[in-house]
């Protein structure tokens, strides 16, 4: 009984994960480049606030637009790149192959974006001006980083 129960919920699991890999290519690549553009457009209203100064700092509108960015962090986006949607075999997207071929350096980049993300998510709930400059050159560098190894010009 008991085991039978544990088979189960294996099998159960296994078929959890192949249901988000079954996302389409084209739906894949869409929503990656939907999520980047609205993290950069976040990131635009941050530098508006805290660096160009072309806005009048406000705290609760610069907070909202780190809890999107690290929204964008934290929502798994891995699950939207799969193999078959990089630039040498599908349409309409800028992802270089060797995003496949240097896992530990995409795992590297990723979790740096997401620990500089969260930390100007916090810097900026914090209130302070110049520590949310701060950060947000942090998060820039590593969506720079990330674009310069693995987004085709
Ligand atoms: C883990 C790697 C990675 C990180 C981190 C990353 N990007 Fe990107 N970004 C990409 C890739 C790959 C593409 C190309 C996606 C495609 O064309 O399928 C892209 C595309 C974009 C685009 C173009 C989207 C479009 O409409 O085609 C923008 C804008 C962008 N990124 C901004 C950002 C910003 C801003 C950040 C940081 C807050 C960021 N990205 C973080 C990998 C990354």
């Amino acid at each position: 009984m008991k085991k039978g129960f544990v088979s189960a919920a294996l099998i159960a699991a296994a078929l959890a994960t192949p249901a988000v890999a079954q996302m389409s290519v084209e739906d894949q690549i869409e929503t990656r480049q939907s999520a980047y553009q609205f993290a950069a457009w976040n990131m635009g209203k941050i530098k508006a606030h805290a660096i160009d100064g072309s806005v009048a700092y406000d705290e609760k509108q610069v907070a909202a637009a780190a809890n999107a960015i690290a929204a964008v962090a934290n929502s798994g986006m891995s699950a939207l790149y799969s193999r078959d949607s990089a630039n040498d075999r599908a349409e309409n997207t800028r992802l270089k192959p060797n995003f496949f071929e240097e896992p530990m350096k995409v795992q590297e980049i990723a979790v740096s974006f997401v620990r500089e993300a969260n930390k100007l998510q916090e810097e900026a709930a914090g209130g302070d001006k110049a520590a949310v400059a701060r950060q947000f050159a942090k998060v820039g560098e590593t969506c720079k980083a990330c674009h310069d190894n693995f987004r085709a010009k």
